[in-house]
């Protein structure tokens, strides 16, 4: 197996499958055999990769696999052992600490944009603080500089932060829910956010915040892992994880900066945000 096709796979949390026990009946017939295991798994992937992305999704938590499509059933166990030496999967970000998070998502080759990145946005802010801002993925200034929201929609993030007593400098953690820039800006693509997705879900559950902010469509939707438009889902409070931390949506500072009538409704999200934080 190549090492794209092996990227694509850890992509969608399957990990390449080898024969342990060759049968001695399959000895006989040897490749062809192979070969269909091969296609086996080959359609149970672009099952996956087709998936639409409109879909609600089961929870992507820490370690989470992918889903199978509707009526795809999952690759049989014993298909599914690593092969010596490659045993990377995503369950054991769900144990790692910062320094080796940090150093994961630095090295992280789990999708395509590890191709066009120039690095990896990590997050930003206190490690420990209260409240968690998570936006969708890095732009052309974050991917340069390697730090999340620093372009022109930042200013205004931190601009907004500011208004509520918060600030990346003292007392919030800033985090993406992808941590490579795609290219054009374009949106993220489920197999990009699967990927991505168990690194900020170990960010989270480091920091363990009182409250997090969703700014934004995709940052919302993937994290509260529902298809409703924005416009339905800020206002009130939302829960995610296991824990049941609060979520408040928001608009995104660049959608703000295009509709600057809609800052009045920004704000009622970031009061609401605040009243969270406060009521503990
Ligand atoms: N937009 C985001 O959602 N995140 C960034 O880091 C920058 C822009």
């Amino acid at each position: 197996m190549d090492a794209r096709r092996r990227r694509i796979l850890h992509a969608l949390g399957i990990t390449p499958w080898v024969r342990r026990h060759r049968p001695s009946r399959q000895a006989a017939i040897g490749d062809a055999v192979a070969q269909s295991g091969a296609s086996t798994q080959g359609s149970s992937q672009r099952a996956l990769l087709n998936r639409d992305p409109v879909q609600p999704r089961p929870a992507a938590q820490a370690g989470a696999t992918p889903p199978a499509a509707a009526g795809e059933s999952a690759p049989s166990p014993e298909l599914l052992t690593p092969p010596p030496g490659e045993a990377e999967s995503t369950d054991d970000i769900t144990r790692l600490d910062w320094d080796e998070l940090a150093r994961r998502v630095a090295q992280c080759h789990a999708c395509d944009l590890a191709e066009t990145r120039t690095q990896t946005v990590f997050g930003v802010g206190a490690r420990d603080a209260d409240a968690m801002i998570v936006g969708e993925a890095p732009g052309a200034d974050e991917d340069r500089q390697g730090e999340p929201f620093v372009g022109r929609a930042g200013k205004l993030l931190d601009a907004m932060l500011a208004a509520i007593d918060l600030s990346r400098q003292k007392n919030c953690y800033i985090a993406n829910i992808l941590k490579c820039r795609p290219p054009n800006n374009r949106d993220p693509r489920p197999e990009e956010v699967a990927a991505c997705f168990p690194y900020l879900a170990r960010q989270i559950e480091l920091v363990a915040p009182r409250a997090i902010l969703a700014v934004g469509r995709i940052a919302a939707q993937n994290l509260l892992q529902v298809t409703t438009p924005i416009g339905k889902l800020r206002g009130r409070i939302h829960r995610y994880g296991p824990s049941d931390i609060p979520v408040v949506v928001t608009y995104h500072p660049a959608y703000l900066l295009r509709s600057p009538l809609e800052k009045r409704k920004a704000w009622e999200d970031l009061k609401l945000y605040r009243r969270l934080l406060q009521e503990g």
